[in-house]
C-alpha cells in the first residue's frame, strides 16, 4: 500500500490537552495518520457510548453530569497505551489532573483565545465558547491547572498542524515513549 504509515507503539497513554481550538484532535489525527499511532477522540468516544451529543447533554442534564461521564470516560480510555484527544475542560476537576500524570504522559497544546477563534469555525458544537471575552477569561483561569496536569507544553500560536505534530514527536521520542513495530 502507497500511503501506509509508518507504525509506532506507545508504551503508555499519551493525552493532549488544551483549550477548544488548540487543535487536540487534528494533532491526534496528524499522528495517527502519519505514525499509525491508535487514536481515540474522548468526546467523540463519549458521544458514541451514550448516544447523545455533548451539546444535548450540557443543554439537559447540565455540565456537572458531563464532567461525571467524562471522569469516568477518562479511565476506560486510559487502559489503552494510545493517543487520547481530550475535552478542553478535563482539567477543571484536580481528580483527572492527577489521573492522567499518573497514568501516561500529558501535553499541553496552549493557544490564545484569538488564534482558538480564528481555528473554530463553528462554534454552536462548542456549549463553552461563547465570545472572545468569555473565552480569553476561560483560558486565564484554566491555565494553572493545564499547567498542573502538563508533562510538556508546545505553545501552538503561529505553528501549523504539521509543525505541531513534528513537535509533538519529537517529544514522544525524547521522553523515550515510542517503539517501531
Ligand atoms: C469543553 C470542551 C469541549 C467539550 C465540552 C466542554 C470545555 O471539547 O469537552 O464542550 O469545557 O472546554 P473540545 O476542547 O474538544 O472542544
Amino acid at each position: 500500500m502507497a500511503n501506509r504509515p509508518n507504525s509506532y507503539v506507545l508504551e503508555k497513554p499519551v493525552y493532549l490537552i488544551g483549550f477548544m481550538g488548540a487543535g487536540k484532535s487534528s494533532i491526534g489525527r496528524y499522528l495517527s495518520r502519519k505514525y499509525g499511532f491508535v487514536l481515540v477522540d474522548a468526546d467523540s468516544y463519549l458521544e458514541e457510548q451514550e448516544g447523545v451529543k455533548i451539546s444535548q447533554i450540557f443543554a439537559e442534564q447540565g455540565e456537572e453530569r458531563f464532567r461525571d461521564l467524562e471522569t469516568h470516560y477518562l479511565a476506560e480510555l486510559s487502559k489503552t497505551p494510545q493517543i487520547i484527544s481530550t475535552g478542553g475542560g478535563v482539567v477543571k476537576r484536580a481528580e483527572n489532573r492527577a489521573f492522567m500524570k499518573e497514568h501516561g504522559f500529558v501535553i499541553y497544546l496552549s493557544v490564545t483565545a484569538e488564534a482558538a477563534a480564528a481555528r473554530i469555525r463553528d462554534t454552536s458544537t462548542r456549549p463553552l465558547f461563547k465570545d472572545l471575552e468569555t473565552a480569553k477569561a476561560t483560558i486565564a483561569e484554566r491555565a494553572p491547572w493545564y499547567e498542573d496536569a502538563a508533562s510538556a507544553i508546545v505553545d501552538t500560536v503561529g505553528l501549523s498542524v504539521k509543525q505541531i505534530s513534528a513537535e509533538v514527536f519529537r517529544l514522544l521520542t525524547e521522553h523515550q515513549l515510542i517503539s517501531h513495530v
